[in-house]
Formats: C-alpha cells, structure tokens, sequence
C-alpha cells in the first residue's frame, strides 16, 4: 500500500489537555484514528509520528524517505521559525501539506509566519481534524496527476487514457461517488467513461444541466448544494453536490465529471488537481490525433 507520513510537532502529545478550547477535546491517538480510517478509504497506509523534537522529525522524515509517497505535517510551533525542517522537507523531495488544527492566520502574528509554506504544496489550517483529511487528499491529488502523466507517457488511445483518470480518482477520493468523463460530440455531451451508478443522462445537449453549462462556459463549475442549482438534471437522490471540469486544449474535447453524496464535497484544492488532469488529458489527445 501507499506509504503516507503523518508528523505532528511539539506539544501535539498533550492533545485532549492542551488548550482545548483552541485544539479541541481529541487526544493525539484519537485523532490519529480518524486519519487512519480515512486513510484506509483512501487505499492509504498511514504512518504516524510525534515528536518533541526538531532533530527527531527531520531523522524521522530522512529515514522514511524511499519509502513513502508523501507526507502531511503539522509541526506545531516548529511551523513559525524551523529553517532546518524546511530544507528538510525540501530536501527529501516528497509532496508535502502544512496542517494545523487551530487558525494560525486568527492568532498571534508570530503563528501568521509560516517558513515551511513555500516547500509545501498547500497550507490547510482552522479545520480541526478535516485539515489532515484535506492535506491527505492534496498529497493524492499531486500523487494521482503524476501518475496519469506517467501513463500517458506510453497510452495506447485516448481511450485508456480517459480510463485510467477516472479509476485513478474513484480509489483515491472516496468523497467522488461517481467519477466520469463526457465527450463532446456535434452539439452534445456523450458519457464515456464512467465508475459509479448507471446514469440516465447518456447524451446531454451543450448548455444544459451543469455538465451542459460548464462546457458553454468554458470554465469549471462547483456545485456544493445540487438541489439549490435549477441547473442540475438530477441522477440519483443521493448526490449532493458535483464538480464538472472542461477538457480543454485548443478546443473543449470533453469535461470531467463528478458526483458526490457529500454536501459541498469539491474545494478549490479538488479544482486545482482535476483542472491539471484535464489539462494532462487535452495535451496527450492533441499529440495524439
Ligand atoms: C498548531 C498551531 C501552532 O501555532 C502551534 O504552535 C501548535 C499547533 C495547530 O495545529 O493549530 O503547536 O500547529
């Protein structure tokens, strides 16, 4: 399975006792436990690790470094002034997400700095436990986009390679309920390649629904709440909210598509990893055709 390191920094062992107030009630093992079950959906293997100690987490993330994909920080304090943990992350060359618990930007000034942010992909902080749910899926939507363009490298047709996006994507977010690819054809969008519920929108005229919308307006659309979208051709009652990214090179082959049963599922962080997926996808069919 995929290696993913967890590190939690200074004073994170006191969780449950700490400030509650500003960390919450959850101990350390307990929040490690939350990780580890949605890291288990995620076809991940989480491994943890504590520390008071600024030389312990650089040996930490120096000896795990062949093995693991990747890794989600929170270094307490460390965050604000350790220079040495951040050559150390950009020194072992692994993607990585700065998490906190706590708001850092609605805090003391000295919590605004953070000298780790520039070597990490993304900076989630202020939502409790979901910020380490939230660095994990950066860390796989990085993970996911590197290996569509590996396979691209060497795909055979567009098909396979619209094949391999959508897989990637149902076993890596178990948030996207359905994932699917539509293709443009003549003045409709043709479903093609999907995993997930049969849909009884195979064909979906340009301009209609928000698969329909996205393409005419040649930009991604973010849905969190479907029912509150006049726009939205309903599929299935369990979906909650969508995300349709266009397929977009010289001209819009396509979109990405995809459904979830979780309200206001799709952030900003989901837009940036399909957008350069799709983006992956228009420029292998232009070399291809
Ligand atoms: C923290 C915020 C840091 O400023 C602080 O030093 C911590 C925890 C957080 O999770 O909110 O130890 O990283």
């Amino acid at each position: 399975m995929r290696k993913i390191l967890f590190i939690h920094g200074p004073n994170l062992n006191l969780l449950g006792e700490r400030e509650p107030e500003i960390y919450g009630h959850l101990t350390l093992a307990q929040l490690n436990e939350q990780i580890a079950a949605f890291a288990q959906k995620c076809q991940v293997e989480p491994a943890f690790f504590q520390s008071n100690h600024e030389g312990q987490i650089i040996d930490f993330m120096q000896s795990h470094r062949r093995e693991a994909l990747g890794m989600v920080i929170n270094a307490g304090a460390l965050t604000h002034y350790s220079y040495a943990l951040r050559d150390a992350i950009s020194a072992i060359n692994l993607p990585a997400v700065e998490v906190h618990l706590s708001d850092i930007h609605r805090r003391e000034a000295f919590r605004h700095v953070s000298v780790i942010r520039e070597v990490c992909l993304a900076q989630i902080s202020g939502l409790g436990v979901e910020s380490y749910l939230r660095g994990l899926e950066v860390v796989l939507g990085f993970l996911g986009r590197e290996e569509l363009q590996k396979f691209l490298k060497t795909a055979a047709s567009a098909d396979d390679a619209y094949r391999a996006c959508v897989k990637i994507l149902k076993r890596d977010f178990p948030k996207y309920n359905w994932t699917g690819i539509y293709l443009v054809e003549g003045n409709e969008l043709v479903v093609h390649n999907y995993i997930g519920a049969p849909t009884p929108h195979t064909r979906i005229p340009i301009g209609q629904g928000i698969c329909g919308a996205a393409v005419a307006a040649e930009e991604t659309i973010i849905v969190p709440d479907v029912n509150a979208d006049p726009r939205y051709l309903a599929c299935s009652i369990e979906t909650k909210s969508e995300i349709v990214v266009p397929i977009q090179g010289r001209r819009i082959y396509g979109e990405i598509d995809i459904d979830s049963h979780t309200p206001g599922a799709f952030h900003e962080y989901d837009r940036h990893w399909l957008e350069g997926m799709a983006k992956d996808l228009a420029e292998f069919l232009e070399m291809n055709q």
